[in-house]
């Protein structure tokens, strides 16, 4: 097994007592036809401030929505993953992007639009943004990072870090297998399925799979979810799998990671896990508030769920 060493990265070079101001240079909508969930892709201009050079992909940059709360409070910062390679949007240093989701919400019979996420995705380029970071020294690649296999497991926005992550590991010149497995609900939800195909139809050694959940149902009658494509897509997944020198990275959904759980064990995969204790029962009857205490993530598995 290769040694996995995570870089050494930059922490809150700007908080949120000493946030920097920053440009929005893009917006436009991430997925790939018009879809009731309204995700777009953001790139900020961070020249003259001290993140350029210093935001590795996997880390995240906080926002703070300018304006105060019902109870006269500021607004709480937010933390949004960057969605760009460490070399930046375009190839251009100076540029990061992330990716958000309009959070919308009916309550009693009203309708709530989330503060941050609504404030980012209304942003017109030249429009100014207080920004912090950057956040998070645990979800990135290694140091090393050519020499791994990796299978990516993304909901939704959880995708952002892999776009950023695939670029990196692409314009190196990586030679292992790399495969992409991304779950939302329709087909209209894909996010940058456009980069992802062309990457799919350009790379052999980079595969995009696709679990779309509400469109139709596996033959004994669940929902097309990530987890699935472990046996699912056993041939192509296996052979990589079983290799010493896979990764597994997780990000989206709170207790997607679960699932994937549940199927790493159901399949014999437990070098990917640290078994706690050895459920007595089928791992499926494990609660999901206990399930830390029987299996938990191995030093080749990185989980980002929120
Ligand atoms: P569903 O909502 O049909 O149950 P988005 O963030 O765009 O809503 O996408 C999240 C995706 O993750 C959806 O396809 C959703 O399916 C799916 N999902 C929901 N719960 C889980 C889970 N526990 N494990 C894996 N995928 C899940």
């Amino acid at each position: 097994m290769a040694d996995i060493k995570l870089p050494e990265v930059e922490l809150n070079i700007y908080s949120k007592n000493n946030p920097v101001e920053v440009e929005v240079v893009e917006n436009y909508v991430a997925t790939k036809e018009s879809s009731p969930n309204f995700v777009r892709h953001v790139t900020f201009d961070i020249t003259g401030t001290d993140l350029v050079d210093r935001i590795r992909v996997g880390q995240s940059v906080g926002i703070l929505p300018p304006g105060e709360d019902e109870r006269g409070r500021p607004h709480r910062l937010r933390l949004y993953s960057v969605s760009s390679p460490s070399t930046g949007e375009h190839g251009k240093k100076h540029l990061v992007s992330t990716t958000v989701k309009r959070t919308i919400e009916e309550i009693d019979n009203n309708l709530y639009l989330g503060i941050a996420s609504n404030y980012l995705a209304n942003l017109k380029p030249g429009d100014k943004v207080r920004m912090t970071g950057p956040s998070g020294k645990r979800f990135l690649l290694p140091e090393n990072a050519l020499n791994f296999n990796y299978l990516f497991f993304a909901t939704g926005t959880g995708i952002a870090p892999f776009r950023g992550m695939i670029q990196d590991l692409f314009s190196a010149d990586y030679k292992n297998d790399c495969v992409l497995v991304f779950g939302c609900p329709y087909r209209t939800d894909l996010l940058y399925a456009d980069y992802f195909e062309e990457m799919d139809d350009k790379n052999t050694n980079f595969h995009y799979l696709k679990s779309i959940s509400r469109e139709s149902r596996r033959k004994d009658g669940t929902k097309f979810y990530v987890q699935n494509q472990i046996s699912d897509q056993k041939e192509l997944l296996y052979p990589i799998l079983n290799k010493e020198n896979t990764l597994i990275y997780i990000c989206g959904m709170k207790g997607m990671e679960l699932g994937i759980y549940k199927e790493l064990y159901k399949q014999g995969l437990t070098d990917y896990l640290e078994i706690k204790k050895s459920p007595e029962g089928s791992v499926d009857d494990i609660p999901s508030d206990k399930f830390k205490h029987f299996i938990k993530p191995s030093a080749r598995t990185f989980e980002e769920v929120y």
